[in-house]
């Protein structure tokens, strides 16, 4: 079970919890070394789902660190799609997603997306 912090602002604990989800049945096949093609492609949709909801609601109440946060998603996207090509790297994606992606994970939830949903909550933020 991947445990991920809480925001202040409901709709995005929602997302988080629902990519957890996703992420946890990647890294089972991943370890499993079953075939990755479909998961990995659910797994990035919401990826970039999940970031396009915060960066929607960003620019539309104009939050004050709207630039660093989107570059941050950005960085790791170019970095997923970047491992579409090593789907067959069962050891690779296993270093990745546990050195790598979860730990990233759970410190960009604990910051930016912390201060971000705070100030959503401030402003009563509708989606
Ligand atoms: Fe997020
Ligand atoms: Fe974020």
């Amino acid at each position: 079970m991947i445990e991920i912090k809480k925001v202040a602002f409901e709709p995005m604990n929602e997302i988080h919890e629902n990519e957890t989800k996703i992420l946890e049945k990647l890294i089972e096949k991943i370890e499993k070394k079953e075939p990755l093609e479909k998961i990995y492609e659910e797994f990035l949709n919401d990826v970039k789902n999940h970031f396009s909801f915060e960066e929607k609601l960003m620019d539309k109440y104009n939050f004050f660190a709207k630039i660093p946060h989107k570059m941050e998603h950005t960085r790791i996207i170019n970095e997923l799609e970047e491992l579409k090509k090593e789907l067959d790297n069962y050891e690779l994606l296993k270093k990745y997603f546990y050195e790598h992606f979860l730990p990233w994970l759970d410190n960009h939830i604990a910051t930016m997306d912390t201060v971000t949903g705070g100030f959503f909550n401030m402003v009563n933020a509708q989606i």
